[in-house]
Parts: C-alpha cells; structure tokens; sequence
C-alpha cells in the first residue's frame, strides 16, 4: 500500500523507482537523523504520520486546497512532514501576520526548488537567494532602475503601446475563438521585454511560428519550478541524483531561452563599454545591468527571474477576473457604467485609471479568491523559532496559505460569492499591510513587481471591457463555466478561458 502511494506520487517510471528506492533505503538507513524534524518537540499540530513518507501520502496536486482542509481539522497553523521536509502551513491572517511581521527576520530564507538550483546561476538570484547582499543588491537595483515612480511614468507609454496591439489584434480576430491566456501572456510578455530589452520578443500573431519556442521555454521553465512532486525536495539524500531530470530539464531550457536574448546582450554591451557611451542614452532596463557591470549569467539569470516572476502571475490575475465577470454580468454593467462616466477618450490610458474605483474594487475580489501566488514562494526558517508557541525547526519550508484565508468565512462574509462591492469604502489594501489580503506578500520578501504588475493588471482589464463585450464560444453557459485550478508557481486555470470579442 505504501509503495502504491510512493510510485503513484512521484510518477517515475517503474524501474527508475526500484534503483530510487534501493538508494534511497540505503541513505536512509545511514542518515536517519536527518529525520529530525519528527523529533522536534511541540511542533504545530498536523496529521499522523507514516514511517520515511510521513504525509506524502496526502499531498496530492493541489497543495493549496490539501492544506487548506487539513487547516479546518487541525488548526491555523498545521505542520507536516513531506519526505525529510518538514512544512508549515499558516492559513489565518493572525499567523500570516505572526511569520511575515514578527518573525519576518526569521523565517524569509528560501527553499529553492529543485529546477532553480543550477550551479552556476543561483548565486546570482534574486528570488532564490536567501536575504543576503546578493538578494539586497539585486532588489535595490530593481526598485530604482523598474520600479520607481520614475521608471513607472516612463514604462506607461509602452504599456498603453503593448495593450494597443493587443486590442487591434482582437478586432482584427473579431468573431474568432480566442485563448485569452494566450493573448495576455503575450502581451505582458512583450511589456516586460520592452522595459528589459527595449523590443517585443513574441508576436501576437505569430501562434506556431519560431518565437513560439520562446513562449514554450518559458511556460516550461515555470512548470518545471512549480513541480510539487519533487523528490530532490522530500529526500534532500537524493537530490543530486536528479531522479526526475528537472534540474537537467530545466538547465536545457535555460540554455534554450537564453539564445533568444544573447544578440541583443551582445550588441548593448559593446555599446554601454564603448567610449562614446554616457548614462543618457540609456533606453531600457539591460542597458542600467550592463553599466553596472553584471556578466552574461547575472543577466540571464535576473532577467528570466523577473519573466518567471512577473508574466504568469499577472496573466493569472486578469484571466481568472475575467472568468469571474464572464460568471458575473452584473459586476461588468457596473464597471460599464463607471467608464462611461469617468473615461471620455477613445481607448484609456494609464492616468485614467485611478478614476475607476469599481473596477479596481473587482480586481482585489478576483485576487481574494484567487490568488495568482496561493502559497507565497516558499519561505524557511534561517534558525529554529517560535510562532504562535509552537515551535518551527530550523530549515523548515514555511508557506502562508492565501488561497485559505480568501475562504474563509471567519475572516470574509459570504466568503465564496463574488462581490467586489465588499471592497467599495473599505480600507482594506493589497500593499501588504492588511493580513487578510496578501496577494503579493508581506514584509521582506512582499513582491517588488506590485507597482507594475498592479498598472499591467488594471490597464489589460479596462481596456478588454471598454473595448469589447466577451461572448463563450458555441454559445456556452456563463453560470456553468469552469472553475477548476492547476497548482504551479502561480495558479492557473485548468482549462484555458475561451472567448470571443465583439467590438462595441
Ligand atoms: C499581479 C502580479 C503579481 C503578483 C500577484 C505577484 C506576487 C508575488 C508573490 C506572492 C511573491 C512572493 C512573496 C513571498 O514569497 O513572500 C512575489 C515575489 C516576487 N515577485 Fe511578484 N507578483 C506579481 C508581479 C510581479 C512582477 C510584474 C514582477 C517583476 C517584473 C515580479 C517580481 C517578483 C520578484 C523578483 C519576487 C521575489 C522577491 C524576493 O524574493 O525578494 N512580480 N510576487
């Protein structure tokens, strides 16, 4: 039975899992106190566990859904031991507040997943490195040179440009079954590549042609990091066996996407090194790296962070709000009405977007029940330490489960119904402040993309209602549409959301 949950879970082909076994067993025998969590006295409630599995039995694919049920059993605070990974799972706003403010110091280490841990990349990580100079660096350079007012006021024009293809895509296509997960990815895509590199890198109507395998790389590279099933992860004595080839999978990626980028790397940098060059003819984000002085793997490794950060998290977030308005007519007749008296230009801009309150109440409302990052990305604990009395072992992973706390009843009423009216007089933000809604995190580790992802997000949104009514294909029912996720480094739709676009 246990071996049934084993071979099930990893999903490794037959004979792969007998050696992984035999060599598993081996180390085990020999490094038995690696399993010292289970030793750790007053450890935070969780299910009993079994002998070398402990929970991984339980794990399942959706682990913002398992830890969320095993939440309402246990506690708000829950612990379970995955392998050798001992896990803790905060779902109230009180213990998120408890590991993200009071123990923030603590507990805003890293636990890299096994498809970001490359030799020669990660000591240049921003995400995956623990809060070291590195990781100060690399945030510093981003909050000045991405995310200041400044660089946001000059990021707006390209935005609008970016969203103006977008919208003259979908007239052209207008009638047609569109993927919009597919359209807005590219979109976002080609944003950041802009603000990056000063260039689109994907054509929105280049659906199968050679920049597809940029688009391919990428999403793969995000499947890979959000793996839950992760061997190298529960039995650290087997990571460097690479049992399910993601490093390798994940390297063959890396090289594969870094060709994409490395002519325009090249010719930037003999331009920035060459003795004309002065700070003003700076256009984009590569050149402010390359002045200084980052070499070709501090660049290729930031740069795919911030693609792997900032697409599929903003993409996430306006194609489940577009799901819910699909669902909600009525949200989208009010947001309708809010345009008509508050926008008087042909397509809307950036400056406008403060004016549509309405329309920002409803993002916050799609963000509580889906939160494009559910867990945050995981956090350990630097040193063993205390929350809510209990202890958290050294080393542990520790996430905060949003997905949870959007649900719960204790912390929203009606908690599973759509009403981003909830939010209309609120005070309630998603700048980190309000534990109850933490779309980007808190503390340390809160999200330093927020800024530019929120502008993305909003301007997507308006402009795909000011512009166009959404109609199901095969005249589908808006009340029946499917809600299903899929767990990754941001939550997706399972099934992707097809539309199509009639102009007003
Ligand atoms: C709606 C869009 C976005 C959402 C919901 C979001 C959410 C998050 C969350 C939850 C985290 C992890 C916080 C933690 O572990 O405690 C995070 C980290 C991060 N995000 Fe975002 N993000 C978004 C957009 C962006 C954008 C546009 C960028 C950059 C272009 C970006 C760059 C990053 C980076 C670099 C980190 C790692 C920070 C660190 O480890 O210190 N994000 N984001």
């Amino acid at each position: 039975m246990m071996m049934d949950y084993i071979t099930s879970f990893l999903d490794l082909p037959f004979p792969l899992f007998v050696l992984s076994t035999v060599v598993f067993l081996i180390f085990i025998v020999k490094q038995t106190k690696l399993l010292s969590s289970s030793n750790v006295k007053n450890l935070p409630p969780g299910p009993p566990k079994l002998p070398i599995i402990g929970n991984l039995h339980q794990a399942g694919d959706k682990p913002h859904v398992v830890t969320a049920d095993l939440a309402k059993q246990y506690g708000p605070l829950i612990s379970l031991q995955l392998g050798q990974q001992c896990l803790v799972v905060a779902s109230t706003p009180e213990v998120a507040m408890a590991i993200l403010k009071t123990q923030d110091r603590l507990l805003s280490s890293r636990v890299v997943p096994n498809a970001f841990q490359q030799e020669s990349l990660i000591p240049h990580s921003l995400i995956w490195s623990d809060c070291n100079q590195t990781w100060k660096t690399l945030r510093t350079l981003c909050r000045t040179e991405m995310f200041s007012a400044k660089a946001l006021g000059s990021q707006s024009r390209l935005r609008e440009e970016k969203i103006g293809k977008l919208l003259d895509f979908l007239q052209q296509k207008e009638g047609q079954t569109i993927n919009t997960e597919d359209v807005v990815f590219t979109t976002l895509f080609n944003t950041l590549t802009s603000i990056i590199f000063g260039q689109d890198l994907l054509d929105l109507k280049d659906e199968h042609g050679a920049l597809d395998g940029l688009k391919e790389s990428i999403h793969k590279i995000i499947e890979y990091g959000g793996r839950v099933k992760d061997i190298g992860a529960f039995f650290p004595v087997l990571d460097r066996f690479d049992l399910q080839g993601i490093r390798k999978g994940t390297m063959r990626l890396y090289k594969k996407t870094f060709v994409y980028w490395k002519h325009i790397v090249e010719e930037r940098r003999a331009l920035v090194n060459s003795s004309t060059w002065s700070s003003e003819q700076a256009e984009c984000f590569l050149d402010r790296l390359l002045e200084n002085g980052f070499s070709n793997d501090q660049i290729d490794q930031l740069i795919t962070e911030l693609f792997v950060a900032g697409t599929n998290t903003t993409t996430s977030s306006v194609v489940w709000a577009m799901t819910e308005l699909v669902k909600h007519k009525e949200v989208v007749s009010k947001i309708v009405e809010e345009m008509e008296r508050e926008i008087k230009s042909d397509r809307i801009t950036h400056s406008q977007l403060s004016k549509l309150t309405y329309l920002q109440a409803t993002i916050k409302e799609a963000m509580r029940l889906h939160p494009p990052v559910p867990l945050l990305l995981p956090h350990r604990a630097a040193e063993t330490c205390e929350v809510m009395n209990y202890t958290i072992p050294k080393d542990a992973k520790v996430l905060v489960n949003l997905w949870a706390m959007g649900r719960d009843p204790n912390v929203w009423d009606d908690p599973l119904s759509f009403k981003p009216e909830r939010f209309i007089g609120s005070k309630i933000d998603y700048k980190g402040q309000d534990f109850e809604l933490l779309p980007f995190g808190s503390g340390r580790r809160m999200c330093p993309g927020l800024p530019s992802g929120m502008m993305s997000v909003e301007l997507v949104l308006a402009s795909l209602i000011h512009e166009f009514d959404w109609v199901l294909p095969d005249g589908g029912d808006p009340l029946k549409i499917d809600m299903n996720d899929k767990f990754g480094i941001a939550l997706k739709r399972e099934n992707p959301l097809k539309l199509i676009f009639k102009h007003k």
